[in-house]
């Protein structure tokens, strides 16, 4: 099988001092002020990251691009404290050190200490409600590192923000912006050309439908199932090509506003990208049977006319893509379905 695979040649801490660099012998952690704050938003990928070339700077196989669902992210707040472990707080609750979430975050944050006895008091609140479905992994790291801009008050222009999300949640880095972002896959072992950029275009009719079918811990989380996916199936072997070539076609459907275009081929690649998954060894599959059959109400649609398609991530739930005009049919087909407009004024 073909080797994907990249050495890095800069370890993480090397990549985050040249990310955020020291102006005129300033340090970079002198400014500190007594508190920081970010907020971001969650984000869809419409042609989808799926595979790294190299796991320490996240580096992608592939390129990707994606719609930010405004009103759903994270908000963050972080202060700077001495002691033990860092002191966690997520939607109220005070996390355990030990606690998986609280131990990535930490590891995270141990790029950014200005001391080794400097620990982080984070307090961070989803605004994504548990019920939609939603990942909140890349709204959550671009939210920590704009707090961390702030509280250091680093100033780093955004595309140097997108950097260091990448590096805590690969699809993080285009949660840096609002509308629809393209994750650069760079070609460099340094990994400082993989970083996303706004496609500054706005789409007033577009809506994304939120089909929840289960919105508990999925059972593969994206790192592992990338990697076994990578390594055991055959079929990715096709995969980057078309990544590529989708995400080609996705920009040109967004900058023509051709919906048909945007619809069939976000649907087609993240079809392709499940096909992968579920050709890995051991297969990986995240549908559940209320997936298949939201899927199939979906095509049922489009031969009706309906001008609906979906896109699906590493889990069950559905996303829907249709315009404004067709709003009332799918209200009616599926009921109770959050809708989001992502560039209603
Ligand atoms: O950024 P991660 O490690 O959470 O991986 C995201 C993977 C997908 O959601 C399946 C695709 C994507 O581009 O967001």
């Amino acid at each position: 099988m073909k080797d994907f695979s990249q050495s890095a040649s800069l370890s993480p801490q090397a990549f985050v001092n040249q990310v955020i660099g020291h102006r005129s012998g300033v340090n970079a952690f002198s400014q500190a002020k007594s508190r920081g704050f970010g907020e971001a938003p969650v984000n869809i990928a419409l042609s989808k990251y799926w595979g790294k070339r190299e796991t320490s700077l996240n580096l992608p196989i592939n390129g990707s691009v994606s719609i930010s669902l405004p009103g759903l992210g994270t908000q963050t707040e972080l202060a700077l404290s001495e002691g033990k472990h860092d002191q966690i707080v997520l939607n109220d609750h005070t996390l355990e050190p030990h606690a998986a979430f609280a131990q990535r975050l930490s590891r995270f944050l141990n790029l950014f200490r200005p001391t080794e006895h400097t620990i982080f008091q984070v307090d961070t609140h989803n605004t994504v409600p548990t019920a939609a479905g939603l990942a909140s992994s890349a709204s959550g790291y671009a939210a920590l590192v704009l707090a961390l801009d702030d509280l250091f008050q680093w100033q780093l222009s955004t595309d140097k923000l997108s950097l260091l999300a990448r590096l805590g949640s690969g699809s993080a880095c285009r949660s840096l912006y609002p509308g629809f972002a393209i994750w650069h896959r760079g070609e460099r072992s340094d990994g400082l050309d993989s970083y996303a950029e706004a496609i500054d275009t706005t789409w007033p009719d577009l809506c994304i439908g939120l089909l929840k079918v289960d919105i508990g811990e999925k059972a593969v989380g994206s790192t592992v199932g990338m990697q076994q996916t990578v390594e055991t199936c055959e079929l990715y072997q096709a995969w980057p090509e078309q990544a590529e070539n989708d995400l080609k076609s996705i920009q040109a459907a967004i900058l023509e506003q051709d919906f048909e275009r945007l619809g069939q081929t976000a649907e087609h690649n993240a079809m392709s990208m499940h096909a992968t998954m579920m050709a890995t060894w051991p297969p990986i599959l995240y549908w559940q049977p209320e997936s298949v059959a939201a899927m199939q109400q979906v095509w049922q649609l489009r031969q009706q006319g309906v001008a609906v398609y979906f896109t699906m991530d590493a889990g069950p739930n559905l996303k829907l893509l249709f315009l404004k005009q067709e709003k009332p049919a799918i209200m009616q087909a599926f009921g109770k379905i959050d809708v989001i407009e992502p560039f209603a004024i």
